[in-house]
């Protein structure tokens, strides 16, 4: 009676995770958009089915040992004392010994078809870099560089190599290219093509120190058009603004603590790609992002006023540091960063 109660308790308790009609979940590793997790996906369907038969053979079996072959209350005789059978022990090491093999082949093979040692001449390279906590994206061949949002052609192969700036990482977007850690001194790779347009949502799921949970990002698959375009786009020049609060706010950024740390091309930060040593993201089109702070606020004005007043209370333990900025400044600062599209 109790496995009932349990089995009926887990049910509902799965039955609870199911999205409402419509809707999904940002994290869904059951919604596989690109070869590399349609394959992770097959693999979970296969072992699933394997699981299922030998739970319904178990079951099966239990069910008949408690029920139809237990001794009964005035059964003659004792039950049998029969303390070995070889054949019986032959059997159940025989069977678990092929169930293994019958999951590793196909997990092995997965594993193989997965991490190739080389890919199409026309593969995009891109280069992340984790960061507490947020991440930042090259794009060699263009010498685009962006944070939080990494934008990827469909139906084009995709080579992720990945860097950690600081601490172990992982690298996380279920839809796209399923789980990889990025560990100090290595550089570890995802190679995948993406295979339906749209945005999908990433996470870092090492734990990495205090703002952990707050290091997310965003998958963005475009039509090769489109990713042409905002390639374009990403390596023009900054909005300089001649007029109004966002020309207050280019002097306020000049002048404030901001440029040490923060690139906006031509007029502030770093010119070369480094890996160590601190820097925050390039900001040159930070007002065509759709997600500010490790991707967990809209980029909104409020929320942007919000993020410089005190970054520690949106991501705890942020390096960004409280500049004490606040009324006009602040307005002018935020007025200056929208504008940068
Ligand atoms: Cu980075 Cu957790």
């Amino acid at each position: 009676m109790i496995s009932i109660i349990g089995l009926l308790a887990s049910v509902c308790a799965v039955a609870g995770c199911a999205p409402a009609p419509g809707q999904h979940y940002p994290l869904d590793t059951l919604s596989p958009k690109s070869d590399v997790t349609q394959k992770f996906y097959d693999l979970f369907v296969e072992i699933t089915a394997v699981d299922v038969v030998i739970l319904i053979i178990v079951a099966a079996v239990f069910f008949l040992a408690l029920f139809v072959f237990s001794s009964r209350p005035g059964d003659p005789g004792e039950p049998s004392h029969k303390h070995s059978d070889v054949y019986l022990e032959m059997l159940w090491t025989i069977i678990p010994s092929i169930i293994v093999v019958m999951i590793t082949v196909p997990t092995v093979r997965v594993i193989m078809q997965t991490q190739p040692d080389h890919w199409s001449t026309d593969t995009l390279e891109v280069r992340v870099i984790a960061h507490q906590w947020w991440w930042e994206f090259r794009y060699p061949s263009s010498g685009v560089v962006t944070a939080d949002e990494v934008h990827i052609p469909v139906n084009r192969t995709i080579h992720f190599s990945m860097v950690t700036r600081d601490v172990i990482h992982s690298f996380f977007m279920p839809a796209i290219g399923g789980k990889r850690d990025v560990v100090p001194g290595q550089t570890n790779q995802i190679t995948l093509s993406a295979n339906e347009t749209g945005e999908y949502w990433g996470q870092c799921t090492e734990f990495c120190g205090d703002s952990h949970a707050n290091m997310r990002f965003r998958v963005f698959v475009d039509s090769a058009d489109d990713f042409d375009r905002w390639t374009k786009h990403q390596l023009e020049d900054p909005v300089q603004p001649d007029a109004g609060d966002a020309a207050a706010g280019a002097k306020v950024f000049a002048n404030a603590p901001c440029a040490i740390c923060h690139t906006i091309r031509g007029v502030s930060g770093f010119s070369k790609e480094y890996t160590y040593g601190f820097r925050g993201p390039d900001l040159t089109h930070f007002g065509g992002r759709g997600t500010i702070a490790g991707a967990i606020l809209d980029n909104t004005p409020a929320n942007l006023a919000k993020w410089i007043t005190n970054p520690d209370e949106v991501k705890p333990g942020a390096n960004m540091p409280t500049l004490g900025m606040s009324g006009a400044e602040l307005n002018y600062q935020v007025a200056y960063l929208e504008s940068l599209k």
